[in-house]
Order: structure tokens, then C-alpha cells, then sequence
């Protein structure tokens, strides 16, 4: 690879970011329909951000990008190509960034980061040190190299996954859930990290959150996700002050004791 004249190894010219369209996606699980001719397009190098409440379908919306669903009607498009074909991802560099951090417990942070590299072999070890080390720096994460994941708190987890998928520069980064279980700190940490990937790269970055606040500080747009459609989709200032009560009670609930909802406590 010829990235060792650069500063930077990653090299953002040579990262085209992609664009996501999706046309008329339904999915049903049985009879239970969790999407209904979901079409939208996210555009090469925004921060899309996909909210909706626990159910709605945000992670099943996700894994159609990456083939892990496939639609019952409807498709779903990355620069044009269908993305249920494994030819079409093959040759992208698709980043995930998914709930559980999926990090390999018997590697080192270190390691974790390597593996796509070495599997790829897309560079040398000395190579693959500049990334390594590179991406670590950026998250805060240099003096975690030789530590296990076993060792980590759950912020520094997510830091790495975050890691992990940058020494593959990706063009596309898929985020779910990325500030669940984070204490306001660290979320507001990720928020900013996610903002300055953008900047920093020309990557289009697609976050599944029910975090208001990420949401409404790094969004280009915001997409709402209820009753397994879009109720609404466009920048943070339209999500300011909504007349939709759906969307209303959604962001901004009100602590409402006597209210029904408490009587019907689902979990
Ligand atoms: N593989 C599956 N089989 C059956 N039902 C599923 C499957 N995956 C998700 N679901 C259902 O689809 C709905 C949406 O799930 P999900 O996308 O995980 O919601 P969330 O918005 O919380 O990410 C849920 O009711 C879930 O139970
Ligand atoms: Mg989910």
C-alpha cells in the first residue's frame, strides 16, 4: 500500500465515501412487520442517524447494509449496487461498530486491531504498526495496546471497536447503539470522536442511537424510526420543538407518574 509518504496512514483521498439508498425495504419476521417501505438516501460523508425506540427495527434497518438481513420486499443499495451481494460489500470498506464490541478476548487491543490487516495482508508489520497506533491515538487508547479486553472498561471497549474499524479506513462506518451503557462522559467522548471522523475523514457514518443528545449534536439528519416506518426524517432543528406527539413523547418524555403508560410496564 502506498501510504508510507503520508503522515497520516490513512490516506483520505483514497477513500471515496459511499452513498446508501434504501428503496422500498420491508421486512417481516412471520407475520410481525418490523419495516414498511423504509426509502431514504443517506449521502456520501454525512452523519445519518437512525432514532427510534427499543423494537422499532433500527438494528434489523442496519444488518440489511451489511447482509446480515435480507429484505422481503424492497432492496437496498450501496453506491448503486445491491448490497444483499456479497460482490458489492467485497470490495468496500464497511466498518461496524455493533452493540456487544465483538472484540476477540484472546488478542490484545493491539492484536484486535492488526487482524484485518494481517488477514488482508494489506501491508507490513511496520505497516500495520503506523495504523495500529494511528487509530489508538485518536481514541485516547495508546497505553491499551498490550492489554486484553478482559482488562478494559466498557467505554474503552467501545473505544476500541471504534479503533478497529478505522485501521481498515473504512468508507462507510456503521454505528449501533454506541454511547448504551456509557456514562455521560464517555458518551459525550464517542460523540465527539464520531464528529471528528467525519471531519477528519471522508467517511459516511450511519448511528442507530436512542441518545437524544448524540443525536441532535453530530446528526447532518435525523430519521425517525415508529410503528416500522419513517415519521420523520430531516436535520436537528426540525427536532427542536416537534408537534408530533409520537415524536414528542419520544424525545423529550415527561415524568408523568399518573400517566397510563406505568399501569402497561412492559419490561
Ligand atoms: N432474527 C429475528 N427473528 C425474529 N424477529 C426478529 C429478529 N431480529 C429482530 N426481530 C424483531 O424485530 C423487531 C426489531 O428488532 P431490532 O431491530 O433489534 O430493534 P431495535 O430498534 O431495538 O434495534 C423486534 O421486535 C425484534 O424482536
Ligand atoms: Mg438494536
Amino acid at each position: 500500500m502506498p501510504h508510507s509518504h503520508t503522515r497520516n496512514p490513512f490516506t483520505a483521498e483514497e477513500t471515496p465515501a459511499v452513498g446508501v439508498s434504501f428503496e422500498g425495504l420491508s421486512k417481516n419476521f412471520g407475520s410481525h412487520a418490523v419495516l414498511r417501505d423504509i426509502t431514504l438516501k443517506v449521502e456520501p460523508g454525512e452523519i445519518f442517524v437512525l432514532m427510534g425506540p427499543s423494537g422499532s427495527g433500527k438494528s434489523v434497518l442496519l444488518k440489511h447494509i451489511v447482509g446480515l438481513e435480507a429484505p422481503s420486499a424492497g432492496r437496498v443499495l450501496i453506491n448503486g449496487r445491491d448490497a444483499a451481494l456479497e460482490e458489492t460489500r467485497s470490495h468496500l470498506r464497511i466498518g461496524l461498530v455493533f452493540q456487544a464490541g465483538a472484540l476477540f478476548n484472546s488478542l490484545t487491543v493491539y492484536d484486535n486491531l492488526a487482524l484485518y490487516l494481517r488477514e488482508h495482508q494489506l501491508c507490513d508489520e511496520s505497516g500495520i504498526r503506523e495504523k495500529v497506533m494511528h487509530a489508538l491515538k485518536i481514541l485516547s487508547l495508546e497505553n491499551t495496546a498490550r492489554k486484553f479486553p478482559s482488562e478494559l472498561s466498557g467505554g474503552m471497549k467501545k473505544r476500541v471497536a471504534i479503533a478497529r474499524s478505522l485501521v481498515m479506513e473504512p468508507q462507510l462506518l456503521l454505528y449501533d447503539e454506541p454511547t448504551s451503557e456509557l456514562d455521560p462522559v464517555m458518551s459525550a467522548t464517542i460523540t465527539e470522536i464520531i464528529a471528528s471522523l467525519k471531519n477528519e475523514y471522508h467517511v459516511t457514518s450511519i448511528v442507530v442511537t436512542h441518545d437524544r443528545d448524540l443525536a441532535l449534536n453530530i446528526a447532518d439528519r435525523i430519521a425517525i424510526l415508529m410503528d416500522s416506518r419513517i415519521i420523520h426524517l430531516g436535520p436537528p432543528d426540525t427536532l427542536r420543538h416537534p408537534q408530533d406527539p409520537r415524536i414528542a413523547d419520544f424525545l423529550y418524555p415527561k415524568i408523568d407518574l399518573n400517566h397510563p403508560r406505568f399501569k402497561h410496564l412492559e419490561t
